[in-house]
């Protein structure tokens, strides 16, 4: 009965981690330290908080236009256009749940017989995408050893006249590496002279530690092919209230698929968003202080370990270590949960470049992160 366009769709490995962490505490056990999460552990600022509230009780619970509040898309076009060079206007603006902006994004574009080009490691949800929309997903890899910068070349190499699309994700999830400047001039020098659209995924645009963010819609010739989405989740915490957005020269044809899906995104959480990009931003830059401590904690105890290998990630909150042994990637995140009690995410699960390696999410306490470093460092050596 189910439809071939989503038996395209393999499997996430990511499930079967999920499935048994749930039979675990379904037995009982309860000390499973999780770095499986994709999202912070701090909580919404509270004056985020109060807005939605506030917005609640003034009755503001009824339907907003489909692109957006004209003061949050005001907003999201000023704060881009300052803080990341992209020549937009509210105009440009369509709120939406950022997974919600992607996956529209693919149905907007995308064409059956498309390829659309993916560095490899990459979120696990753009392959789904991209096969939803009849595409197909072209990998490009990158390697633990150039520490997943892309290659043009590679790039380049990979592009065939069915090529329609790339997508970039910098800071990246899984592996938190920020693609440099001259890598991304020279990406958009290629998206260019071959007319290739990009979608870009900037959603961890603030949670970087060194190196430079820069937006790939700002760079010359890419305003007018480059699809923006970023969101307020994991830069606010608010990861529940589903909010984000996509910014482009045209949104005209996406938001057709807004008005006839979600109509427009939760009216009072608009409000919300308003206080988080125009209310003091002290709780966040404390946030992403705290990650780059649990990133130099986490990278230091994790050096200790015999035969394992980390880069230190410029952004995001996630560690990608790649073990120098010779087991598969679901095997080695199986045994660490089983044996060691703690939950990470199989590397295989990112794309073939992730196989050998497991993304680990540093969003978890200092303690849990001593105590689970010093479990694995059991298991891994047994192994
Ligand atoms: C790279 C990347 N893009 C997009 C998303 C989706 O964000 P949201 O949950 O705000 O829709 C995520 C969430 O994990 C992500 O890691």
């Amino acid at each position: 009965m189910v439809s071939q366009r989503l038996q395209a769709v393999p499997p996430s490995d990511t499930v079967a981690i999920s499935n048994l962490v749930s039979e675990m505490k379904a037995s009982g056990i309860d000390d499973i330290i999780s770095f499986s999460l994709g999202e912070p552990d701090f909580t919404t600022p509270g004056n985020v908080i109060d807005a939605a509230v506030d917005s609640l009780h003034k009755g503001f619970t009824h339907y907003t236009p489909s692109m957006g509040l004209p003061e949050l898309r005001k907003d999201i076009a000023d704060s881009t256009r300052a803080k990341n060079g992209i020549p937009c206007g509210p105009q440009n603006v369509l709120v939406t749940p950022t997974k919600q902006a992607i996956f529209m994004w693919a149905l907007a574009y995308l064409d059956p017989g498309d390829e659309v080009l993916i560095p490899d490691p990459a979120w696990v949800s753009y392959e789904a995408v991209v096969l939803l929309a009849g595409a197909k997903p072209v990998y490009v890899p990158t390697y633990f050893n150039e520490g997943y910068v892309i290659d043009p070349e590679r790039v380049r190499a990979a592009i065939t006249p069915k090529t329609k699309a790339i997508i970039i994700n910098s800071p990246s999830n899984p592996t938190g590496a920020v693609q440099p400047e001259d890598t991304l001039k020279a990406i958009a020098e290629i998206c260019v002279e071959k007319d290739i659209i990009v979608l870009a995924d900037e959603i961890y645009e603030h949670i970087i530690y060194s190196g430079k963010h820069v937006s790939l819609a700002s760079l010359p010739g890419m305003w007018e092919r480059t699809y923006t989405v970023s969101g307020l989740s994991k830069t606010y915490a608010m990861t529940g209230w589903r909010i984000g957005w996509l910014i482009a020269d045209d949104i005209k044809s996406i938001n057709k698929l807004q008005t006839h899906s979600i109509t427009c995104c939760t009216s009072f959480v608009q409000q919300a968003a308003i206080e988080a990009i125009e209310g003091p931003q002290e709780a966040r830059d404390a946030m992403v202080k705290e990650f780059k401590k649990r990133r130099d904690l986490a990278l230091d105890l994790l050096s200790e370990i015999k035969d394992l290998e980390c880069n230190k990630p410029d952004g995001a909150f996630y560690l990608f270590p790649r073990l120098d042994k010779d087991v598969d990637s679901n095997t080695v995140a199986k045994k660490l949960l089983q044996e060691g009690h703690v939950a990470v995410t199989p590397g295989r699960a990112f794309g073939p470049c992730g196989e050998g390696s497991f993304r680990m999410s540093y969003a978890a306490s200092e303690d849990d992160i001593t105590e689970g470093i010093a479990r694995m460092r059991k298991v891994l050596n047994s192994l």
